[in-house]
């Protein structure tokens, strides 16, 4: 049988054989493997299953460092969790190269978060609107026991915006509601406070004669995950002239104008912006997951925001002007410092640690440069030598782990293809003549 009924509620190891002894023919093997990775001090394992459920093991990424970032005039080296070879390597090399060329610049524009009440109406609009506007302090009030903290921290609710969809849903009504959750994503904060707004909308719609005109059912109560206005800024220029040495092959107008327009193939193609600004996640990811961070949140609030005209285009802009380059990143995302994983995961905690416990503020800063960087040098790469080059030579290494390269195969290996092109077929045979 391969279902089972009650599996949550069986012991990690119960969990760990049922699965093992139904869908693998080594049950033994799979067992010591998933053993060998889990932690070996026993509170920190507990730690790690309080985060999901249903864990048999853990499952390692490698956690890599891309020193010699300058945002805002402050060195950073940054934490990267990701599975990716090359992204590390391409964020380390792109933050030397703008070192040396006055760093990142990197700008929060402002930080406010959605939630929104979803419900249907069926009496008057009109009604609905006055009678809104008239609950809105027993809305606050009835809320207080949530936000009172949040606003001792300078946070708390900004803004409660009745919205009328009737003409595309019938009686359907909003509660569009802004926040400010200062160092938290505050995702919990928004839903709590939601939650009690939908319970104090029915409240008063049951017990209210104003509302006995019509019926007021709740449909759903949730945060937004787009978050256009809590937006950051990264942008890196010099003058054209200081490009030179980017690329060895070209010299620096030539590089400034193909960079240029690479960018520019990123905004008006919907299949490059897509890869585009999947390079930009790649940089951005890395650091939303290191710090504990909601990857999904940010990377679905990207995406949304890089179609905010009706066209998914690229996040990033270049402009050449009067012999200025300039590379610049716009992009919205809901991170914390404070709450969720971010002190609670013992790498993510240390992560934030070594980027000197930043507020939220600055760790936009940093993930919006970071991306920048990861962009600045994938597009290098692209309009130059080419991503495979680079990108192959970082990949022998998994190539050789599969192959079961042994120690000493492997240095000739890597000397072998140092000069010359990497591929799965080509360094097999070469492993095989090298046994023979
Ligand atoms: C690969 O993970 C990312 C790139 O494809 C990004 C790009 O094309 O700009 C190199």
């Amino acid at each position: 049988m391969s279902t089972i009924s009650g599996f949550s509620k069986l012991s990690k190891a119960e969990k760990m054989h049922w699965v093992a002894d139904t869908f693998f023919n080594d049950s033994q093997q799979v067992i010591k493997e998933w053993s060998n990775f889990w932690h070996p001090d026993a509170t920190q394992q507990d730690i790690l299953d309080g985060f999901s459920e249903n864990t048999i093991s853990n499952f390692p990424l490698p956690f890599g460092i891309a020193p010699n970032f300058i945002i805002n005039g402050k060195p950073y080296a940054v934490p990267m969790v990701i599975e990716e070879s090359s992204v590390v390597a391409a964020a380390s090399s792109a933050a030397k190269f703008w070192m040396e060329r006055g760093g990142f610049q990197a700008q929060v524009r402002s930080t406010t978060k959605v939630g929104q009440v979803h419900f249907l109406w069926t009496g008057q609009a009109d009604t609905l609107f006055t009678q809104v506007a008239a609950i809105k302090s027993k809305l606050l009030m009835d809320a207080k026991h949530l936000t009172a903290r949040m606003e001792a921290r300078g946070g708390g609710i900004k803004n409660i915006e009745l919205l009328d969809f009737t003409q595309e849903e019938a009686n359907y009504y909003q509660l569009k509601v802004a926040f400010d959750t200062k160092d938290s994503m505050g995702a919990n904060f928004i839903n709590s406070v939601l939650e009690q707004f939908s319970t104090t909308l029915l409240e008063i719609a049951s017990s209210f004669p104003n509302f006995s005109e019509g019926t007021l059912s709740i449909i759903m109560a949730i945060l937004s995950n787009y978050t256009p206005d809590c937006l950051v800024h990264a942008k890196v220029s010099c003058p054209v002239r200081d490009l030179e040495g980017a690329c060895p092959e070209m010299d620096a107008f030539t590089f400034a104008e193909k960079f240029y327009t690479a960018v520019r193939i990123a905004q008006i193609d919907t299949y490059r912006a897509t890869t585009h600004n999947k390079g930009i996640y790649n940089g951005i990811d890395a650091v939303v997951l290191a710090t504990g961070n909601d990857f999904r949140a940010v990377e679905a609030c990207g995406h949304t925001y890089a179609a905010r005209n009706g066209k998914y285009s690229s996040l990033s802009v270049c402009h050449l002007e009067q012999g200025v380059f300039t590379f610049e990143l716009e992009v919205p995302m809901a991170i914390g410092t404070v709450g969720g994983l971010t002190k609670l995961h013992p790498l993510a905690h240390r992560a934030l640690e070594l980027l000197g416990n930043p507020s939220a503020v600055e760790l936009m800063e940093i993930i919006a440069a970071v991306g920048l960087a990861q962009n600045f040098a994938a597009v290098k790469s692209l309009i130059t030598t080419g991503i495979q080059k680079g990108h192959m030579k970082m990949h022998l290494q998994n190539m050789l782990h599969h192959l079961g390269a042994r120690n000493g195969e492997m240095e000739a290996i890597i000397a072998y293809f140092e000069d010359k092109p990497v591929s799965f077929a080509a360094v097999r045979t070469f492993l095989e003549d090298l046994r023979k």
